[in-house]
């Protein structure tokens, strides 16, 4: 073997190591995991969960805030389409039932992962009305990239 060969081959072994290594220490040495105050839940109860079970839009004070419970499974979001106003306060709630996806409300901030047995929150309100695509952006299967719903950001009443 070419010793220009054998050096390559050694620097990329080399990368492998380190980056399962960074991997390792991050995971096993440093602890990170979601954070400690996230509610967990069983994936497979979400069927049963009264909140889940019928992924939904809750006006809690109409104009101005509201709660989201969604579901991300493959390869959809339930509900498809939600609607809010624009300026109010908005808590997405969000579960998988099956494996991790994502949750980005394209041309905005709102990221998320979705990891199957915890709920994640998000606090946010969108400024602007129109019409916003949620997209998985973490990889779930054959069926990722059809994976999508809908966000009508409604002009706000005042
Ligand atoms: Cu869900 Cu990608």
């Amino acid at each position: 073997m070419n010793r220009y060969e054998r050096a390559w081959l050694f620097f990329a072994v080399l990368m492998v190591v380190a980056f399962l290594g960074i991997i390792a220490y991050f995971n096993f040495a440093a602890g990170l995991k979601p954070p400690q105050e996230a509610e967990v839940i069983d994936p497979l109860t979400l069927s049963t969960d009264e909140r889940f079970s019928s992924p939904r839009v809750v006006e809690v004070v109409p104009g101005e805030e509201y709660e989201v419970y969604m579901v991300a499974r493959m390869w959809s979001y339930y509900p498809r389409e939600i609607e809010v106003p624009a300026g109010a306060k908005v808590r997405f709630y969000l579960a998988s039932p099956d494996v991790q996806h994502g949750f980005h409300v394209v041309g905005t901030n709102v990221q998320a992962n979705v990891i199957p047995g915890y709920v994640t929150v998000i606090d946010t309100s969108f400024a602007r009305a129109g019409e916003y695509l949620i997209v998985c952006n973490e990889y779930c299967g054959k069926g990722h990239h059809f994976m999508k719903a809908r966000l009508i950001v409604t002009e706000g009443e005042r």
